[in-house]
């Protein structure tokens, strides 16, 4: 048995969370997994620092260790990023270690260790590379990626270390959304300037080519990746087309203010949700310079959490609302009066969401993200729909999902079950099976 090396010399956690107390605090966290039977492995990516991840129940923490100075610093930083709700792991706590003696170092290079909590049903990219099933996602790496970076120095987020291990991704509906992992180089401004944003693009430029010469060792990379450096280069223009869309000026004639909603329109269909709209004068004559000012890309999750309370990713959360839509539709059609989409939402949860959710756990067990698995029976009812070319309703597209996911279980990173995700990313391992995402043809994510 190993002696004390360490002891606890503080712990800072934040509310409603474990106290962590029962962890062997005495010890560096390289020695945890031997120790504590809460060390859960799960898929994760490369990391100099030594992180663990430890489970309470069905919430993971992870752990990883810093000097104390360090954690600190990163802890302030993901606090920032969560106050501007920028997408990215969510700070929990810091604790502080002291050599045993009491004496050794000085306070600030004591071994810190940052508590986050780990983003359930996330995926590292080397998970999306290496495992059957999941090949649908990895050009959508690429427009995630994107999307993220953009996000960030929107929120004045510069990040310094933009890689491909030091993001998360999570399925959203066909496609990916990413969170920013590790922000221990980075800062928060009020506002970037372009000569900071082209230092993170080039940045991420390198990494991300780096990251995937390195993959390349191991794997053989998809086709359309194959090229590095390209693949780089085309995360940046698309950024540089999103970046440019956002920021577009538009001018209008006085009477045109259908155009103002029009731009408002498209940027709400990109996610954006549009926090101000600027009109200035434009020289001497009439036209107007039109201006909007993002707040964020979750304009669609916004409007699905007000109307149900469900939390989902922005393209689950537009899949859900067009459902609702169209359940708005039918109800006005059928009672020839309008109906408040607030009324479809209440029908749709009582009738739809709740009782298909409630057959799929009884049928397959425990979801740990419901709203993506919802989303994949709805894009498995359009699949079913498109080759029988008529609606086959949703009991149908229900009960195939089930009978398939039966004969060769594919939804295993949904389940919620440390376990089980593990065995996700051991990379001898050959998942049994391919997953219900490699039946689809390509592009079948409506
Ligand atoms: N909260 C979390 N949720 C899910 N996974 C996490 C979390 N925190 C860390 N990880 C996983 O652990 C890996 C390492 O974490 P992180 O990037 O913070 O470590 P690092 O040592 O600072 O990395 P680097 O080598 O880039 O400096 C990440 O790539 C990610 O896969
Ligand atoms: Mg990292």
């Amino acid at each position: 048995m190993s002696h004390p090396v360490r002891r606890l010399h503080s712990l800072h956690i934040r509310q409603g969370h474990p106290d962590f107390l029962d962890l062997p605090w005495e010890l560096p966290l390289e020695a945890w997994p031997e120790r504590s039977p809460r060390v859960v492995e799960v898929p994760r990516g490369l990391s100099r620092h030594v992180v663990v991840f430890v489970s309470y129940g069905a919430t993971i923490y992870a752990f990883k260790e810093t000097p104390a100075r360090v954690a600190q610093r990163e802890y302030d930083l993901l606090r920032g990023l969560e106050e501007r709700r920028l997408p990215s792991v969510v700070p929990v706590g810091l604790a502080v270690q002291m050599e045993a003696d009491g004496v050794s170092s000085a306070p600030d290079d004591r071994p810190g260790v940052l508590i986050t909590q780990y983003l359930a049903s996330s995926l590292p990219y080397r998970a999306l590379f290496m495992h059957q099933g999941l090949e649908r996602y990895r050009s959508r790496l690429l427009d995630a990626m994107a999307g993220l970076l953009v996000r960030l120095h929107l929120g004045g987020f510069f990040w310094g270390d933009c890689s491909l291990s030091n993001v998360l991704f999570r399925r959203d509906a066909g496609e990916l959304q990413a969170y920013a992992v590790d922000a221990e180089t980075s800062e928060l401004h009020e506002q970037l300037s372009s000569g900071q944003r082209e230092m993170d693009l080039q940045i991420m430029e390198e990494n991300v080519a780096g990251g995937l010469a390195d993959l390349a060792a191991r794997v053989a990379l998809p086709e359309e990746l194959e090229d590095w450096q390209e693949t780089a280069t085309s995360i940046r223009q698309r950024y540089e087309r999103l970046w440019a869309e956002i920021n577009r000026e538009l001018i209008v004639q006085p009477h045109e203010s259908y155009r103002i909603h029009e731009r408002i329109r498209t940027l709400n269909d990109l996610g954006f949700s549009v926090g101000e709209v600027e009109l200035l004068a434009n020289g001497q004559g009439s036209q107007l310079r039109m201006r909007t000012i993002v707040t964020d890309r979750e304009y669609h999750r916004h409007q699905l959490h007000t109307l149900t309370g469900i939390v989902a990713e922005e393209r689950q959360a537009s899949l859900l609302l067009n459902e609702m839509q169209e359940m708005k539709a039918t109800l006005t059609r059928k009672l020839d009066r309008s109906v408040p989409l607030s009324v479809a939402a209440f029908r749709w949860l009582d009738e739809r969401y709740h009782p298909s959710l409630s057959r799929l756990q009884k049928d397959l067990g425990r979801a740990a993200d419901t709203a993506e698995l919802y989303c994949q029976v709805l894009e498995h009812k359009w699949f079913l729909s498109e080759r029988a070319k008529r609606d086959v309703g949703l009991d149908a597209a229900l009960q195939d999902y089930v009978t398939l996911n039966r004969k060769q279980p594919g939804i295993a990173p949904l389940l919620e079950d440390a376990s089980r995700a593990a065995s996700v990313e051991t990379e001898a391992e050959d998942p049994s099976g391919a997953p219900l995402e490699s039946r689809l043809p390509p592009g079948s994510n409506v």
